[in-house]
């Protein structure tokens, strides 16, 4: 799956792009630039954040990558988790929790909003019915995601949980 307008193509995520997943975790839990930033080796440890790309590649794993000139410059994926290890936006077991990044360099061109449009038709394809995300509530990335239809289903500690539907 390609999209080269803007000179930006999207394909879908494979295993090897693990490496770039988790240099995208550290994109995402680094957002506030006020705000000291983990170390790959930091984020990695952390079970809560490392649960988000270990082992990547599990059959139900969906991700999109955004490249420019074959170099990555942007990922959005979706990965379930047990009621018994959840993510931070959490809402059911058969409910996919998405993740988001653009390299510093390439944000507010487009590249995002092409990544969440991208992964909710993908996931639409493959019979997902909603996707979940959680967001701090002091993130202007909360704006982006109104905009593509998710919307507020929770909150707590400073951070949103929202909900999108991509079934039929
Ligand atoms: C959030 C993010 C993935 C959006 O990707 P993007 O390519 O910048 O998004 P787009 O260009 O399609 O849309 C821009 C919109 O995203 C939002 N946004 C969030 N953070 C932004 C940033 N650092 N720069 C520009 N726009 C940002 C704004 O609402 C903006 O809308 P506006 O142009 O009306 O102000 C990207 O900005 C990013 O990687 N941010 C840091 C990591 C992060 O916050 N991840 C999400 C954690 S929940």
């Amino acid at each position: 799956m390609t999209d080269a307008a803007d000179g930006v193509e999207v394909q879908l995520a494979t295993a090897d792009d693990r490496c770039f997943l988790g240099q995208m975790l550290e994109e995402a839990a680094g957002w506030d630039p006020q705000r000291p930033r983990l170390t790959p080796a930091q984020v990695l440890a952390d079970p809560q954040l490392a649960h988000y790309v270990h082992g990547w590649g599990r059959p139900e794993d969906l991700g999109v990558i955004a490249e420019v000139g074959g170099r990555p410059v942007g990922a959005v994926w979706i990965r379930r988790f047990p009621a018994d290890d959840p993510g931070y936006g959490f809402v059911a077991e058969d409910v996919p929790e998405l993740s988001i990044a653009v390299l510093a360099g390439w944000r507010g061109r487009g590249v995002g909003s092409r990544l969440l449009e991208t992964v909710a038709a993908a996931a639409a394809s493959r019979g997902v019915g909603a996707i979940s995300l959680s967001v701090e509530t002091t993130n202007p990335a909360r704006a982006l995601y109104a905009s593509h239809g998710f919307r507020e289903v929770s909150r707590a500690a400073g951070a949103l949980t929202m909900l999108r539907d991509v079934g039929a």
